[in-house]
């Protein structure tokens, strides 16, 4: 993993990595340990160190050597991206081959190597394993390794390209590579990137045996005959390298050059040797960490790192939450209550019925099944998972609750009604957050006897998958019960972004004022199909129509109408119109499409209810309506409902799939000058 500098420098004289020499067993040891870093992330005192520790291993000849992490549970991270800030071309390329030449030291030792992964071994740090002999890995919930550059934009350009290739094959190192792929020890193991996965305590012992009689690391390129042959054979390889790129075109829709660029590293290094390879990789980086799209992408990262800390900026504390109840057990609260449970909290769920109750704990049961064959979570956790959550038709059990998420019916009497019942059985200090997408937070609260405990705890759909939660703070709410929704988003492993109150919050009023835009545009005559694709096309991963099929005509319409009251606009009443006639949504008798099996084609009843012919242009489209998005984002920070531009970046890009590789609205907006 690339990471962020967390802490203040420390005493200069700690090196970063230091040389220990050989025990009785004749096996010596580099221990990797940044004094002022909690994640060993890299920067150029720690490579200079860890030259120096190699130095003095190369001349001490011991029998083997292992590499090691001063972390309790982290090897080390990748690149400092702090330092990529401002750097030029040439600063990224000599850092890149500085770290080349390091690895490249390691390699050659005439002695075995063999890293001990104790935790997180991503980008550089896998890398650096990459570079010993062997690698043994601690069987722990966190320990993941992979190369996974190419989701900033970047690509591994510290010999990683070469090493895994050489090591397990064209086909599957394509496959980590382009997929950015974390996997868990496992799934490390069965993909042939480590040699042994042992027990954490006796994860050094373990090593040192492999240093011993492990030997040095041979290129195998694969462990059947048909990757061998397509790693080595230059006809087959160029087959699938050229699928590979064709795929990968498709998949990028040419917005993220990395994975093109890892894609030529591995063919350089493959058919003209490991040193154009090694070439190829850093002239690709140095490009790479300066372009647009890849300083937008490592900013995003950068800033969803530091939002984990920086958004209890302005709160109270935080009260521990192991305990969370979830009211309404429906789509959502399932999602909720399933990553509740797997951020290892105790669930207590209500519905109406015990049928309704059934049917949700049978939805948790599928998502955690599909996390654990997906390699998520381990088979063993998954069990624990489902374990954690129990539910019934009445609140039993929630007034040992620390948190209650309600997530019923978007309708302003349920929400009002379920947080009376709540009231009578929660504990004073027991938070209570409203999942609703659009209703204010302080409407909901009003007649309740302790509104300042009601909170927003905006989740985004698929929840299991989405990264986002919008705390929605009223006025007047407990600067204490605010903080801890944001720790709960925390623990839940999401980034948790700080909003104001008001109709649709940040997200929502942002998302429906740009597809309210998109319907003036179909009732200017604009074919419906031409607005999507030309949104598609800008880098949206759906179109606005298509979205709103999706979602449903009346969930759309219900938002669109809560926020356009609020700003005493018209509503969005091409979708209530469509509705009432029956079309409802992609999976219940169309909207703006009609679908027969994989097909759809534009409604012709919008047209016909608008009055219009409709004209298959897109010039101006995607731009226009981004743009509405944009002016929305800054209204809400103008209006105070956002605390800040990050945050606002955060929001669209995480919860609303505004395009990554543009950085955002405000970075956008900042880029193109519209203000
Ligand atoms: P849903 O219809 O799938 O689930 C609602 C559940 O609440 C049902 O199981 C229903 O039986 C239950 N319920 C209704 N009244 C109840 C009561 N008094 N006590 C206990 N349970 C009760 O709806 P969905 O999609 O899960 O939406 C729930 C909330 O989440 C809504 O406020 C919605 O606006 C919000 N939301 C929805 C998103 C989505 O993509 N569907 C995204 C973000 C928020």
């Amino acid at each position: 993993m690339i990471a962020e500098r967390a802490a203040p420098t420390s005493p200069a004289e700690t090196p970063s990595a230091r040389f220990v020499p050989a025990d009785g067993t004749g096996i010596a040891r580099i221990v990797i340990d940044r004094p002022d870093d909690a994640v060993n992330s890299v920067d150029v005192r720690l490579l200079d160190d860890l030259m120096h520790a190699i130095a003095a291993a190369r001349s001490a000849r011991p029998r083997g050597l292992v590499i090691a992490s001063g972390k309790a549970d982290q090897f080390m991270a990748g690149a400092d991206l702090s330092l990529l800030r401002g750097a030029s071309q040439q600063d990224a390329e000599r850092a890149s081959r500085r770290m080349q030449e390091v690895l490249e030291e390691l390699a050659a030792l005439p002695f075995t190597t063999v890293a001990a992964i104790n935790g997180p071994a991503l980008g550089g740090g896998f890398e650096l394993a990459l570079a010993c002999d062997r690698r043994v890995m601690a069987d722990t919930p966190n320990a993941r390794v992979g190369l996974t550059e190419v989701r900033l934009g970047l690509i591994p350009a510290a010999g990683g390209t070469q090493r895994l290739v050489r090591l397990i094959g064209l086909p599957r190192a394509l496959d980590l590579i382009l997929g950015a792929r974390q996997l868990t020890p496992k799934r490390a193991l069965r993909a042939g990137v480590v040699d042994e996965v042992v027990h954490p305590a006796v994860l050094l012992r373990a090593t040192g045996e492999v240093a011993l009689t492990g030997g040095k690391a041979s290129a195998r390129g694969g462990r059947t005959a048909i990757e061998r042959a397509i790693t080595w054979l230059a006809p087959l390889r160029a087959v699938a390298l050229s699928q590979a790129r064709k795929r990968t075109l498709a998949e990028t829709r040419g917005f993220y050059p990395a994975p093109l660029r890892a894609i030529d590293a591995v063919a350089a290094g493959l058919s003209r040797g490991m040193a154009a390879g090694l070439e190829e990789e850093s002239r690709a980086f140095g490009e790479l960490a300066t372009s647009q799209t890849g300083r937008n992408l490592t900013s995003l990262l950068v800033r969803t790192l530091r939002q984990r800390r920086a958004a209890f900026e302005g709160l109270g504390a935080a009260r521990p939450v192991g305990r969370v109840g979830v009211v309404g057990l429906g789509f959502m609260g399932s999602g909720i209550a399933q990553s509740a449970a797997v951020a290892g909290m105790t669930v207590r769920a209500r519905d109406r019925d015990a049928a309704a109750v059934a049917k949700g704990i049978s939805s948790i049961r599928k998502l955690t099944t599909e996390a654990a064959r997906k390699g998520a979570i381990e088979r063993r956790e998954a069990t624990r998972v489902t374990g954690r959550v129990s539910g019934g038709p009445d609140l039993a059990g929630f007034r040992h609750a620390d948190l209650v998420i309600e997530a019923v019916f978007e309708e302003i009497g349920a929400k009002r009604a379920v947080i009376s019942e709540l009231e009578a059985v929660l504990r004073a200090d027991a938070v209570i957050a409203s999942n609703t997408s659009a209703l204010p937070i302080g409407e909901i609260a009003r007649g309740a006897r302790h509104p300042e405990r009601i909170v927003g705890m905006h989740f985004f759909s698929p929840v299991h998958k989405m990264p986002l939660i919008e705390v929605v703070r009223p006025a007047g709410a407990d600067p204490d019960a605010v903080a801890t929704a944001v720790a709960t988003a925390v623990a839940f492993g999401k980034t948790p972004i700080v909003v104001g109150d008001g109709p649709g919050f940040y997200t929502t009023r942002v998302l429906s004022t740009m597809i309210a835009d998109a319907f003036a545009l179909v009732g200017e005559g604009v074919a419906i199909e031409a607005i999507d694709r030309a949104m598609t096309e800008f880098g949206w991963p759906v179109g606005p129509l298509q979205l709103v099929d999706e979602v449903g005509l009346e969930v759309a319409a219900h938002a669109g109408e809560t926020i356009a009251k609020a700003r005493r606009m018209d509503g969005p009443g091409i979708v209530a119109s469509l509705a009432d006639e029956g079309f409802r949504g992609k999976a219940r008798g169309g909207g703006f499409y009609l679908y027969e099996g994989r097909k759809r084609t534009a409604n012709p009843r919008v047209y016909a209810i608008l009055g219009v012919t409709p004209r298959a242009t897109t010039g101006g489209i995607a731009g226009r309506l981004t743009t509405t998005f944009v002016r929305e984002a800054q209204r809400c920070l103008e209006e105070g409902i956002l605390r800040s531009a990050d945050e606002g970046d955060l929001g669209a890009v995480l919860g609303l799939g505004f395009p990554p590789f543009l950085g955002g609205p405000f970075t956008y907006a900042r880029e193109r000058g519209i203000s």
